[in-house]
């Protein structure tokens, strides 16, 4: 039983506001050997370290910018620069309900306590190498450039910007201790194909894998569509996408036979050899102690079935104490 590579989901975020430079250090003292980081460009070409390419699940946007929305009603980090950022507050995720903000998940860190904040992807990469250096122990970096199709119709190159910061930090080969990770299939051809040579460096790249065509859109006949997903789940194109990627990372529910999954009983398809069979790592996401599907008892039971039934190379998680206390046991035969 070779151990498995425990990636912290945005941080510690189970127990403190997802990508803050708290939920790092966090799962940094849990002993997470790899920390998420999710990024998006702010106007003034800064990238920025958040979930959504938009401020409002987050931040106390619209109280601060009033009248700053896109049509569809959303703050979009791209059209505010830096300093602009740095005046929101940030908060645990939270949805509107009737105008009133409820968490997303019930029972993690209040909303809109203690003092949280924006900061960049160069902030965050210095904080978590002086956390190296002071406790002595790596943790690696697990880094998403969030929507570059979204990106690029903005007139700019995410890509491009994350693996020039990546290298000025001294990330440049695949024995790096860094995974780079997107949806956005075509960005991950042209980041293998052009943007590596180009800027001498090659890193280890996972592809992101989901049913919603909505994650990505793809540029066909001169159009932006929704992408096909059939792409990333037949078996048939995995030794193709096996040329630019080392590994995918999965919704873990596409890993699962959901409908004869009973607690105690998980059943894993055929969907993760198949994948590896194709030569490439499977790195599935996300899995919460706090929001389990109805076929997992424990969260014990659905890392058991991801990582020993299933066969998974490792995961993300919200929880990474649980996992690195599932693989002790497991390496205590307990
Ligand atoms: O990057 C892996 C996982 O985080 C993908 O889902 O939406 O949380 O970025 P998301
Ligand atoms: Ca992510």
């Amino acid at each position: 039983m070779t151990d498995k590579l425990i990636i912290a989901h945005r941080g510690a975020s189970g127990y403190l506001p997802e990508h803050t430079l708290e939920s790092k250090a966090l799962a940094h003292a849990m002993g997470a050997p790899y920390l998420e980081q999710d990024l998006a460009l702010s106007r003034d070409d800064q990238l920025i370290v958040i979930h959504d390419h938009y401020l409002d699940r987050v931040t106390d946007v619209a109280e601060v910018f009033p009248g700053r929305q896109r049509a569809d009603g959303r703050y979009y980090v791209i059209d505010f620069t830096l300093d602009e950022l740095r005046r929101l507050r940030f908060s645990e995720g939270f949805k509107l309900v009737d105008g009133r903000r409820v968490p997303v998940f019930e029972g993690r860190f209040p909303l809109f306590r203690s003092r949280f904040a924006l900061h960049t992807f160069e902030e965050e990469i210095e904080f978590i190498q002086g956390l190296n250096a002071t406790t002595g122990r790596e943790a690696g970096l697990y880094v998403e450039t969030k929507a570059p199709w979204f990106h690029k119709q903005e007139g700019k190159d995410i890509s491009r910007a994350t693996l020039k910061v990546l290298k000025r930090y001294g990330y440049t080969s695949k024995e790096s201790k860094v995974f780079f990770q997107t949806f956005d299939y075509p960005d991950l051809q042209y980041v293998k194909g052009t943007l590596f040579p180009e800027l001498n460096m090659e890193l280890k790249t996972i592809l992101l894998i989901t049913d919603d065509p909505r994650e990505t859109q793809v540029l066909k006949d001169g159009l932006w569509v929704p992408m096909d997903t059939d792409y990333l789940l037949n078996p048939e194109n995995f030794e193709e996408i096996a040329r630019y990627a080392d590994g995918v990372g999965p919704d873990y529910h596409l890993l699962i036979d959901g409908a004869h999954s009973l607690q105690g009983t998980i059943v894993p398809n055929a969907l993760t050899s198949q994948y590896r069979a194709a030569g490439l790592a499977v790195h599935p996401w996300t899995v919460r102690a706090d929001a389990l599907p109805d076929y997992a008892a424990t969260v014990e039971e659905l890392f058991a079935a991801l990582l020993d039934k299933a066969g998974c190379d490792g995961l993300f998680t919200d929880f990474p104490d649980r996992a690195l206390n599932f693989l002790q046991r497991r390496r205590q035969g307990a």
